[in-house]
């Protein structure tokens, strides 16, 4: 049997850099085997629109984006010839095994969790039940489709570990086969925010550069990046920024050149950010095209989305079949 591999973002907003990077590329490389390890996988992808729902947002927002956001992974090559392409919330079993697992996970583990203290921080008025149960849904995601590889950014490890811990518990406990899940790690699995504090994140006003973004609005937000006098012992902060955009756009050969010129006779950094803007325009073009294509075709989405939801659901109902066997619910 294929091994399986899910992975999802959530509804938050159109994809950005720091997704397409971190997730999406991955994601593409796990469903087209001939550019990656020459593996099979069965690719289950989906927009984590549940996952929205713990800290607060805009019904009209998430209605919207729970389908933007699947017409983002079109766009940017995935295929429902290849992956299950499909809906969180349309596939009801992912809540019920969620409270099966959360039966052996603890609240004080829940509490601890550094993902956890972070939006505690963010949203001191809103700490809810469902927050706390993130992580848990999360690894009734993965678990649900016995997925073994999991194609996410760096900051989701410790969600990882959660989704292992329970499937370790689970197995002992009920004689359940859930795998131990592993992150697939792609290069630009930390894409530094164009500030240069911190992570590319859509919460962080002045910190992304959206799939969408055309070369002058790229050329615009690079060149805010902020930078020093060209020339220095040590890379930093922004610059540091900068350098990693051009070692994930432009090569590490680059980067390494760059920064011997920085500690150098120095750089100019109106032509980097120049060169830097039109390779990242360069990636995006064809995901934009694409995406004007499935825009101008609803019902063809429709379909997808509507087909991706069902076959995820034949899936997800056998584990719960299993599940409530081994524990006594049936
Ligand atoms: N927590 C993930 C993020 O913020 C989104 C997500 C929800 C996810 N469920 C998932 C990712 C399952 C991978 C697998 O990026």
């Amino acid at each position: 049997m294929k091994k399986r591999v899910l992975s999802g973002i959530r509804a938050t907003g159109r994809l950005h850099l720091g997704n397409y990077l971190g997730a999406v590329k991955g994601m593409l490389e796990l469903q087209n085997p001939s550019t990656g390890s020459g593996q099979e996988y069965e690719t289950y992808y989906m927009v984590a629109d549940v996952h929205t729902i713990t800290t607060p947002y805009s019904v009209e927002e998430l209605r919207k984006n729970r389908r933007e956001v699947i017409i983002d992974y079109l766009a940017a090559g995935l295929d429902p010839e290849k992956s299950v392409i499909f809906q969180q919330s349309e596939v009801n079993e992912h809540l019920e095994l969620a409270f099966y697992l959360s039966s052996v996970v603890t609240v004080a583990k829940m509490q601890h969790l550094p993902t956890f203290k972070d939006k505690v921080k963010q949203y001191p008025e809103n700490v809810t039940m469902a927050l706390l149960n993130y992580p848990v849904l999360m690894s009734a995601d993965i678990l649900i489709y016995k997925g073994e590889l999991v194609p996410v950014g760096v900051d989701q490890e410790p969600h990882l570990e959660v989704a292992r811990e329970i499937a370790r518990r689970f197995n002992q406990d009920f004689g359940t086969n859930f795998p131990e899940p592993q992150r697939f790690k792609t290069n630009g699995e930390y894409v530094p925010s164009l500030t240069g504090e911190g992570k590319m994140s859509k919460s962080i006003e002045g910190s992304y550069i959206n799939l969408t973004d055309n070369l002058d609005e790229i050329k615009s937000k690079i060149a805010r990046i902020p930078t020093d006098s060209g020339q220095g012992s040590s890379v930093e902060g922004g610059v540091k920024s900068l350098f990693e955009f051009v070692e994930l756009f432009q090569g590490k050969e680059k980067r390494d050149y760059l920064e011997a010129q920085y500690k150098g006779s120095g750089v100019k950094y109106s032509d980097i950010k120049l060169e830097l803007s039109e390779a990242i325009f360069k990636e995006l073009k064809p995901i934009q095209e694409k995406r004007r294509e499935f825009e101008s075709n609803p019902t063809l989405v429709d379909r997808i989305i509507s087909e991706g939801n069902e076959k995820a659901r034949r899936v997800a109902k056998e584990t719960i079949k299993e599940v409530k066997e081994k524990m006594g619910l049936s």
